[in-house]
């Protein structure tokens, strides 16, 4: 058959049908979308014939007898049933009409303030300090009378969700608040946070819709122009205290690490030559008379002690000449000795 034969078969069976039972087919597929109390009644045209039906919604609350119309006799297959009592379920039903025919009602039960989704709030974030964001929620509003959650619900909180942009897996913080204003502590400074938010409808256990993420930066660190004053005033007043100390440290260290030895004059003369330089490293006959001459090395610093030490030495000298098997037993004071075996 073709296809408008097709057609002429089944308009001619469905004709059959609704005169023998009398039945219009019904509306298919009703469900109800409802936003913050903002509620619309959906439906799909039957099956088959769709031209020239239309449709009827009607509602009753649970302790009403009769049904009341809410939309009477339109074409669309939608109807606003924002005005149906918040509180406590009421029926609503929905039929074709066509002509004087009409399918059975289809009944749906609708508690509004319970099954309502409940919108996101808007999120405002603001950095103010390092690692601190200033997070200002909107709450969401009811579309009759602009009404707030607070006017519809009894406890009502805002559950806040914050992590960390680029590492998307790992949950930072999630802050659970009655506020609409919350100060979020403790961040990363200089670092890209996400935050999204959600109504939470505590004595319903009912999550609202989650906010689109929003991200911002955290702040550096702050240089007020004040601190950086104070900040270059403390570094000119301190160095020239500090390159005092550093003068004193390097001075240490070279007279630790680093004596000023001065060997005497004709000393250095009588090592630069190279006949009686090589002469050290030359192998000595046995009969060869060895002369050693004592030679005492001093700092520069040592020099004032060294004087004060002369007489001494002079002595010691004297004994070493007189009696050179014995050791020699210095009876001067301590800064001598320490500067006689150094
Ligand atoms: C439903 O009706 C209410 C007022 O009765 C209106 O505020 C709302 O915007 C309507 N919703 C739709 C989806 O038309």
């Amino acid at each position: 058959m073709a296809p408008r034969s097709w057609q002429a078969f089944f308009l001619l069976h469905l004709l059959l049908f609704w005169s023998a039972y009398g039945m219009v087919p019904e509306p298919q597929n009703v469900h109800l979308h409802s936003v913050m109390l903002d509620s619309v009644l959906k439906w799909d045209p039957p099956d088959f014939h769709k031209e020239n039906l239309v449709y009827t919604v009607q509602y009753k609350t649970k302790f009403s007898d009769v049904f009341s119309d809410m939309c009477r006799r339109i074409v669309f297959t939608k109807c606003n049933v924002s005005n149906i009592p918040v509180y406590g379920p009421s029926t609503i039903q929905v039929r074709t009409e066509f002509e004087n025919e009409y399918s059975k009602w289809v009944n749906i039960t609708f508690t509004p303030n319970r099954q309502t989704h409940i919108g996101p709030p808007a999120i405002q974030v603001e950095a103010t300090k390092p690692g601190v964001l200033n997070v200002q929620l909107i709450e969401p509003r009811f579309t009759r009378n602009a009404g707030s959650l607070k006017d519809f619900y009894a406890s009502v909180i805002y559950r806040i969700r914050i992590w960390k942009k680029y590492r998307n897996t790992e949950q930072v913080l999630e802050v659970n608040t009655t506020d609409t204003f919350q100060v979020i502590h403790d961040l990363d400074p200089m670092t890209t946070y996400c935050l999204k938010a959600q109504a939470v409808i505590e004595e319903l256990n009912k999550d609202g819709q989650w906010s689109e993420p929003i991200c911002t930066n955290t702040t550096g660190i702050d240089l007020h122009p004040g601190l950086l004053t104070v900040a270059i005033l403390l570094v000119l007043i301190s160095f020239p205290f500090f390159s005092l100390i550093i003068f004193y440290i390097y001075r240490r260290i070279k007279y630790v690490f680093f004596p000023s030895y001065s060997l005497p004059q004709h000393f250095k003369e009588f090592l630069s030559k190279p006949s009686y330089g090589s002469q050290f490293l030359m192998p000595h006959s046995q009969e060869e008379e060895h002369v050693y001459n004592k030679i005492i090395v001093l700092s520069e610093e040592s020099k004032h002690i060294a004087n004060e030490c002369k007489k001494q030495l002079s002595n010691a000298e004297q004994q070493l000449k007189q009696s050179p098997e014995e050791n020699y037993k210095p009876k001067g004071g301590s800064d001598c000795i320490s500067l006689i075996h150094t």
